[in-house]
């Protein structure tokens, strides 16, 4: 067992654990990936402010998001297909999250259901909702997710349409499926995954009973890929508002007039998102669109931030350019796959010892005095 001290130690090890198609699922971006490769170099490109001889000896990374406790201004953000890099990674996430402190959002395309998730944990979790051209649907998730008591809606809207990820066509995560001869071979290399995989849930969980032509994985996405719906508007926003009736958070937001938006359309926090570089190739950073969104909406809402973020000096640099929360994707997902729910708990604890000594090196004590001035503008 390699000795894990920083988030790529457990991609390497998801690397190696995972079968190459769900890793690659996991790691790639739309089209070119310049996208993606940006959300990661443009947080690095950002110099935090070294700060000698104030007294840090009592620290603290506590902090609220939309009124919840969080140990740390961090959420396990949704992403799909997560019961596939470990079996029922959701539940394991969900409870690694929770015991951490922090707030786990379920994806809309998620291996374990809502209820699945609801079973494990003993405090609210988050729900993530894609919405769907069947509207009858759509409100009976939100209403899955009232009866699970999920605390907030996390509604994402940068996906009306599916941006491509080359590697998942190459490697067969296509539609129609292809079960390649790479893929058959690469799964005998990683028995321990399918040993688990044989006991875990193997379907979108959510989903079960809305498919036509049964409800295996694929079938599964073949019909989801047919199902989300291009003609998403704000009226749809308002009316998912009213359905749920909780927090609403705005998920996938890259534009300071979308984010105007988002404040008319009553959102308790939006996040500010190129999902990962998964869907508009060529668009703005993350880290690059945030300072503009805080100054426009900072002040009406939460701004939160996702993309990129690998290290706690990351989550120390989105903090400091105004976002209150941020979310981790790919961070929670190499955990997951390197470890299961250990390897979920020891991503939280490294980006959490990170966050906490480049505060310490920043001059700061508490989370909650984070700003500006903790970075060098260029
Ligand atoms: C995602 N993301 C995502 N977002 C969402 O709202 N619903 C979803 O089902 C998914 N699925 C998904 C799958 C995978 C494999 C990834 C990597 C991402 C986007 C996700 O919530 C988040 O915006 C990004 O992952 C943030 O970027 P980092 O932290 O991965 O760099």
């Amino acid at each position: 067992m390699p000795v894990i001290t920083c988030v790529e130690d457990l991609r390497l090890l998801a690397k190696k654990r995972v079968p190459k198609a769900f890793y690659d699922y996991a790691d790639s971006g739309s089209y070119t990936e310049s996208t993606y490769k940006a959300n990661t170099s443009d947080l690095a490109a950002i110099k935090l402010r070294q700060r000698v001889a104030i007294n840090v000896e009592h620290r603290s990374t506590r902090t609220t998001m939309i009124g919840q406790e969080v140990s740390m201004p961090v959420a396990i953000a949704p992403t799909g297909l997560t019961g596939m890099q470990w079996a029922n990674g959701e539940m394991l996430g969900a409870i690694a999250a929770e015991k951490f402190g922090v707030p786990f959002t379920l994806s809309t395309m998620s291996i374990c259901s809502i209820e699945d998730v609801a079973s494990v944990t003993t405090k609210p979790f988050w729900f993530q909702l894609y919405v769907m051209r069947d509207r009858g649907f759509v409100k009976e998730m939100i209403q899955r997710a009232k009866d699970a008591k999920c605390s907030a809606l996390v509604l994402t809207l940068d996906l009306q349409i599916l941006g491509q990820r080359h590697k998942d066509l190459k490697n067969g995560m296509s539609v129609p499926p292809k079960l390649t001869l790479a893929n058959i071979l690469d799964l005998a290399t990683k028995p321990a995954w399918a040993l688990r995989a044989l006991s875990g849930r193997k379907t979108f969980g959510n989903l079960v009973g809305h498919v036509k032509g049964g409800d295996g994985i694929l079938t599964l996405s073949q019909w989801t890929a047919s199902q989300f719906d291009p003609t998403l508007s704000w009226d749809d926003v308002a009316w998912i508002k009213k359905e749920w009736g909780g927090k609403l958070i705005l998920k996938g937001i890259l534009d300071v007039e979308d984010a105007r938006l988002a404040v008319a359309a009553g959102a308790d926090a939006i996040v500010v998102s190129n999902h990962g570089g998964r869907q508009l190739d060529g668009a703005m950073s993350s880290i690059q669109a945030l300072p503009a969104i805080v100054d426009a909406v900072g002040h009406q809402t939460e701004v939160w931030f996702d993309g990129g973020i690998r290290t706690g000096q990351d989550i120390l640099k989105a903090t400091a350019l105004g976002a209150k929360g941020s979310m981790v994707g790919r961070a929670f997902l190499y955990g997951l796959g390197a470890m299961g729910e250990a390897g979920v708990t020891k991503m939280l604890e490294i980006l959490q010892k990170e966050l906490d000594v480049s505060m310490a090196l920043t001059g700061t004590k508490d989370i909650r005095e984070v700003n500006t001035s903790n970075i060098i503008r260029t």
